[in-house]
């Protein structure tokens, strides 16, 4: 972790003002090796460090803000985020998501890198979070995780979010090398190692269909809030019984071969 000190959203947004007069149309938290909405028009960087305080320090995630054009439309491109597993604490791991509904940004689509549950997956598959689970809550380290795996699903529902999915089958339907996307139930867990077999057992009952280490905090943020959410999972390794795992690189290419058509459907969503 940083020894740096995370800003307050108001030092934040007051920072992004001062980068953009033009609050963005949509804001974008791209996760692990997720490398798209590259070359945005106009664009401006800055460090994670400069505009929060603090940077991520996970491998894959370089740590900033690209302030661009799409389609002639401004949009704030996040390029990694903070989690739990790197020792940051619930205000640093909420804070871009705060900064952007303080900043008024009407849209936040987050991205993640995520292990498949459902074994009809396929390594590269996209798939558009309708439900999540909360295991990575800083509370349950006084409980244990049982309060946790006793809560039903939280549905996730929003305007965005239905566009999203429309906008993936329309892709679908039109381009033969767009694969169908997948809907389901995403299980943030704390990390950062990845799941034992029981673990997956356990989700599997649970009904989830993939796993990672974030964005259930940025959900739970902007939930009920004026800046409307959703969230796209890349599919970078699936727990099949024959499973076998090389570790993050692994999780980096597979995340790569995604990215095309992530690119096409995040390029697609914000121009209309
Ligand atoms: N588990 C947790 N996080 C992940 C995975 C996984 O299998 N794959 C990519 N991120």
């Amino acid at each position: 972790m940083s020894a740096h000190k995370p800003k307050s959203s108001t030092e934040v947004v007051a920072h992004l003002r001062n980068a953009s007069l033009v609050t963005p149309s949509v804001a974008i938290v791209l996760g692990s090796g997720v490398n798209v909405l590259e070359n945005l028009d106009d664009e401006k960087s800055y460090p994670f460090q400069e505009v929060f305080g603090v940077s991520p320090s996970v491998a894959g995630h370089s740590g900033s803000v690209t302030i661009g054009k799409v389609d002639g439309k401004v949009v704030a491109v996040m390029r990694g985020r903070f989690h739990f597993y790197e020792g940051h604490d619930w205000e640093t791991v909420t804070l871009p998501a705060r900064a952007m509904v303080e900043w008024g940004v009407p849209t936040l689509i987050l991205t993640n890198a995520a292990g498949g549950i459902n074994t009809e997956f396929r390594v590269g598959d996209l798939m558009h979070i309708t439900c999540y689970r909360d295991h990575l809550n800083p509370k349950l380290s006084e409980t244990g995780l049982m309060p946790a795996v006793s809560q039903p699903s939280q549905e996730h529902k929003s305007t965005i979010s239905s566009k999203l999915q429309q906008i993936g089958e329309e892709l679908a339907s039109k381009n033969g090398k767009f694969r169908q996307m997948r809907k389901g139930t995403y299980a943030g867990l704390l990390g950062p190692t990845y799941e034992t077999i029981a673990e997956i057992k356990m989700l599997r009952k649970l009904n989830c269909d993939a796993v990672g280490m974030s964005t259930v905090p940025e959900l739970q943020t902007v939930k009920g809030t004026k800046t409307e959410a959703a969230a796209v999972s890349v599919i970078t390794n699936v727990w099949t019984d024959d499973v076998v795992l090389e570790g993050h690189e692994e999780v980096l290419r597979a995340a790569k071969e995604a990215s095309e058509r992530l690119d096409l459907l995040l390029r697609t969503a914000i121009a209309s």
